[in-house]
């Protein structure tokens, strides 16, 4: 049986059902959810993904700064089948949840991407995860990238790193570019970027502040943070 297919209580508890379809090499949520906390992102400061894919960091960013819990519109848990399941204490759980959620963003979340089809996709997964009117995605590419103005905030990606031979080669000048971009345009920001590649991280070229060591799948990645000074 395809996942798909499985009826909604077995679901894995990353899938927030707001992500139909895949794009190419996609966060998944609960890694995207993760990424955001070790930044250390206080929500009252902008966030921004310049290269935001299906639009995974800026979705999860929004949910968190309006205290959304991610399964909040699950129909169905594996334990309402457990023997002793308090449907009331549930209930009463889920609806003090609900009404905790934000109506309004306390500082902007944005996203963009070079592709238009990316850009699409992304505004369509903010819309089924109820937050398309707060949230802003723009076709751009990363070297045309200016923060938005006011204070500084935080910026997170995950550019693409070249899992076949002779890729990362090809993607060096855009890692290339992010370094550039972040020093001459981002100073008092505080940038992270997540990859699974050490050359294309070096490629930067710039001293980073920390680097954790992580995991996507089964490629080892380091979330390097940029303090931009
Ligand atoms: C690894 S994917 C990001 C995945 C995203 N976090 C997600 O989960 O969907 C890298 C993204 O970088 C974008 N990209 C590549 N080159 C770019 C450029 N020069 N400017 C902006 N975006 C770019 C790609 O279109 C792709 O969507």
């Amino acid at each position: 049986m395809t996942p798909r297919g499985l009826p909604n209580a077995w679901k894995s508890l990353h899938k927030r059902g707001y992500r139909p379809i895949l794009t190419k090499a996609p966060l998944n949520e609960s890694l995207a959810a993760a990424l955001i906390l070790m930044t250390g992102w206080r929500h009252e400061t902008p966030f921004v993904d310049p290269l935001c894919g299906s639009g995974v960091l800026p979705i999860e960013a929004a949910w968190m700064a309006l205290r959304r819990p991610p399964g909040l519109t699950r129909k169905r848990f594996g334990f309402q089948g457990w023997m002793d399941y308090d449907v009331q204490l549930w209930t009463a759980l889920r609806d003090e949840a609900r009404r905790g959620v934000g109506r309004t963003l306390p500082a902007p979340i944005l996203g963009s991407d070079l592709r238009g089809d990316a850009v699409a996709f992304a505004i369509d997964n903010a819309r089924a995860a109820g937050i398309g009117r707060l949230l802003r995605f723009d076709k751009r590419d990363v070297r045309d990238f200016r923060p938005p103005e006011g204070p500084p905030g935080v910026i997170l990606c995950n550019p693409p790193y070249g899992e076949r031979i002779g890729e990362e080669t090809d993607l060096i000048p855009l890692y290339k570019s992010l370094g550039e971009v972040f020093a001459q345009r981002c100073k008092g920001w505080t940038a992270f970027v997540f990859t699974g590649n050490p050359m294309l991280a070096d490629a930067i070229g710039l001293r980073p502040a920390a680097q954790i060591p992580l995991y996507n799948g089964k490629i080892a990645c380091r979330l390097l943070r940029f303090e931009l000074e």
